[in-house]
């Protein structure tokens, strides 16, 4: 499976068969983790895998998800040292395993807030500064979606995607990009569109100028308070930086992210990030 297909084959999944994940699998997914250290801003990110079957009844009371996921045994947990782009950094790093878990036939969901946060900080012993902005459930998909997984999909609409002169533009933030005219960055950007996304906001919004991608946030008001510390939407903005690199990198584009001046502000909205394409 290539890297886009994953990245479109990948669903949340809250309904979890009861089976557990295989040694084997377990085993490829933690050296995964273990290695996966690179952030495009720098941030110290670490990862690791929780195991409820390795604990006993008082071990596994404090790591709830509040009843949103059913039957998953296995969880992924991450911290990332606190600084600028440390939100962005994580996204980033913890979609890689996402997608490495999404590669191996397993589903996952990115929880952001309906999880116990306290309870799995404690599994992972984080130091001064750092934070535990979200985990992954991972195991395999349930036959059928419980009702709160339902809910939560239908309430959040996500299976639609804004479209893309919602999202790109060319040139000016006025002008819609689009996809015929986006030539080999076609697939990147479509990658971007297929991101999850706290509550499915999507608020990727990115403007390209020459050989540059310019990313910016349209934050949603008022959504950003809860929960305390972890802006989920610069969560988001990592996920999309994420599936732009490997998209690219798939078709042989390299490129960089730098953090300049864009010279624009498109609607009040915040630069985050620019990827500029070699050569
Ligand atoms: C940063 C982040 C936080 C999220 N937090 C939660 C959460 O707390 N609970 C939940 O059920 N889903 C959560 N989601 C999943 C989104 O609702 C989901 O990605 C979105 O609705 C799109 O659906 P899809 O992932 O199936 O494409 C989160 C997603 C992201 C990216």
């Amino acid at each position: 499976m290539t890297i886009s297909e994953t990245i479109k084959l990948r669903r949340s999944c809250r309904t979890y068969r009861d089976a557990p994940v295989e040694a084997g699998k377990r085993a490829e997914l933690h050296t995964f983790l273990e290695a996966n250290r690179a952030t495009p801003f720098g941030s110290a990110v670490r990862f690791a895998l929780v195991d409820l079957d390795d604990l006993d009844a008082d071990a596994r009371r404090p790591l709830g998800t509040y009843g949103v996921i059913r039957g998953a045994r296995l969880f992924i947990a991450g911290v990332v040292g606190a600084g600028p782009r440390a939100m962005e950094d994580f996204g980033f790093a913890m979609e890689r395993n996402i997608l490495a878990a999404t590669a191996l036939g397993l589903g996952t969901c990115w929880l952001g807030g309906t999880f116990r946060r306290s309870g799995f900080a404690g599994r992972m012993n984080p130091g001064d500064g750092e934070l535990l902005p979200a985990i992954t459930p991972v195991g395999y998909p349930g036959e059928a979606r419980s009702l709160t997984d339902r809910f939560f999909r239908f309430s959040a609409g996500s299976d639609r995607r804004k479209e893309w002169h919602e999202l790109f533009a060319d040139g000016d933030p006025e002008t819609p990009l689009a996809r015929e005219s986006a030539g080999a960055y076609a697939t990147p950007l479509e990658c971007v569109r297929a991101a999850p996304s706290a509550s499915n906001k999507q608020p990727w919004r990115i403007v390209r100028q020459g050989s540059a991608f310019h990313f910016f946030l349209a934050r949603t008001p008022g959504y950003d308070r809860m929960p305390k510390g972890i802006p989920l939407q610069n969560v988001d903005m990592g996920i999309a930086l994420c599936h732009f690199e490997l998209a690219a990198a798939e078709r042989g584009l390299a490129g960089r992210w730098g953090i300049g001046d864009p010279g624009m502000s498109p609607g009040g909205r915040e630069y985050i990030a620019s990827w500029t394409a070699d050569g």
